[in-house]
């Protein structure tokens, strides 16, 4: 399933609301999905949301060419369509192509089509400030590679309900915001995150590797106070090297609590701790988050470190109050995993989410490779391409079982019935990719680091 399928669901099972997604039939890239709702209302309360889906109208009429819409549109119930055409009511009819482009006189033919006498349509055209807004929405699909063919495949008539909220993708868009990462989340993933998370007004939302904390951004939108940890002192502390290529240096405000306040959610900060998200223990018992929303670092562009246990006789420090740096080793990808889902099962509420990114190289790839936990369901699982060989999967967890440890029974564990990494790193079977993808393009090409983020 698509992201804009499960961002939907995801949506309309956080507002509650009953609706039947239907099956395209268009398979060639059609960009429209029919969907069921219950009323209006719901509707409207879904495209406040959603960031992946760009409007959505009232199904009037659909078909294979306009005369079948408007046979369809004729046969409407009249008190149903009556209230937007009847006379008082201005109107206009916006007519979209995809795949091809239609010219300007073509379109009014169409629109002359509808409106002829006799039509539904009975109220004054008003192009800019109308009371209700039809659309005339035409597929073409391609012939052969890049020739459209000449009729649509399919035709859709619609009234206008309501944008979506791809607007908020400029609003929160990283080359604007004040602290950005090396590996900082782009302003639509994170939001899709948050949806597929379910975040809601004054969830509790913890991203336990934080970076420059888009993920918070996203979820502090939606209304959720929110935290992080993140292993790296020199991020946080607005020392690490900058990541935007024409600074020279950070400036000392870079920090996620500024990223908060720069969209007014800063009443939404909780904190962000310097901490290895792997030392479940430092976090109370009891406590419990709503949502874990994540992208745990690969080992391509940031390091996935985390502390190992020195026995203080074997800590290197020149005096008794010297500052004490924890001895870090190699965090292998299978236990970032493991320890993730182990967390979200003790320090989730129950029915609370994990959201999270799982690298991949896809030809060793099988659902077996997925984390598992007792306590906690795949939702959902969809794979993003980043090149040919590797790609990552956005995956939904929801805890459906408590966590319990009395003591008496072995405590519930993750596991990874075959783990992907456990011969070979991400890292090593990334660079393998890389060079063969390089040795395959002629003259050894470029190759595609640049497009995995973490
Ligand atoms: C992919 S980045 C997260 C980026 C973040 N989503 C953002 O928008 O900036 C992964 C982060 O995990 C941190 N990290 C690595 N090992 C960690 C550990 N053991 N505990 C906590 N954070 C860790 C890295 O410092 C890095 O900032």
């Amino acid at each position: 399933m698509g992201y804009d399928r499960l961002e939907i669901k995801s949506i309309l099972s956080l507002l509650g609301c009953p609706a039947v997604l239907k099956e395209n039939d268009l398979k060639d890239g059609s960009p429209f999905m029919e969907v069921q709702l219950s009323s209006e209302t719901a509707a409207k309360a879904l495209m406040q949301r959603t960031v992946l889906s760009k409007r959505l109208y009232e199904l009037w009429g659909e078909g294979s060419n306009l005369l079948e819409v408007k046979e369809q549109i004729k046969q409407l119930p009249k008190d149903s369509v009556e209230p937007y055409t009847n006379e008082c009511s201005s109107f206009r009819i916006v007519v979209e192509t995809f795949n091809k482009k239609l010219s300007t006189s073509d379109k009014i033919k169409r629109i002359e089509q509808l409106t002829e006498p006799g039509s539904v349509f009975c109220g004054q055209i008003n192009l800019s400030q109308p009371d209700n807004s039809f659309h005339l929405l035409e597929f073409y699909h391609f012939e052969g590679t890049s020739q459209p063919a000449n009729k649509p495949s399919k035709v859709y008539f619609g009234r206008w309900v309501s944008d979506g909220q791809r607007d908020r993708i400029r609003q929160y868009h990283l080359q604007n915001r004040h602290f950005i990462a090396n590996t900082s989340m782009d302003a639509c993933l994170s939001m899709v995150m948050a949806n597929l998370a379910q975040v809601k007004d004054n969830d509790f939302v913890l991203d336990p590797f934080v970076g420059s904390g888009s993920l918070l951004v996203a979820s502090a939108h939606y209304g959720a106070y929110v935290a992080g940890t993140d292993i790296d002192y020199l991020l946080l502390h607005a020392r690490a090297k900058p990541s935007r290529a024409k600074q020279k240096a950070r400036s000392r405000d870079e920090s996620v609590r500024s990223n908060l306040k720069q969209y007014g959610f800063e009443s939404k900060y909780i904190d962000v701790l310097v901490a290895d998200a792997s030392r479940h223990k430092m976090w109370r018992e009891g406590c419990h988050f709503d949502a874990i929303v994540t992208d745990p670092p690969y080992g391509i562009r940031e390091s996935a470190a985390k502390i190992v246990n020195v026995k203080d006789s074997e800590v290197k420090s020149t005096d008794e109050c010297a500052q004490r740096y924890p001895q870090k080793a190699q965090y292998q990808l299978g236990d970032i995993f493991k320890d993730l889902l182990n967390f979200a099962a003790k320090f989730l509420r129950r029915g609370g989410r994990l959201v999270y990114w799982l690298p991949i190289y896809k030809p060793d790839y099988h659902e077996s490779n997925i984390p598992q936990h007792p306590c906690l369901e795949v939702e959902s699982n969809c794979e993003q391409p980043l090149s040919t060989t590797i790609s990552r999967r956005l995956i939904t967890m929801v805890k459906t079982e408590d966590y319990t440890n009395n003591g008496e029974q072995e405590e519930p564990q993750a596991s990874i019935p075959v783990d992907h990494y456990e011969c070979e790193t991400f890292r090593q079977k990334y660079f393998r990719a890389v060079e063969s993808e390089a040795s395959a393009t002629k003259g050894g090409g470029s190759t595609r680091e640049e497009s995995v983020d973490s």
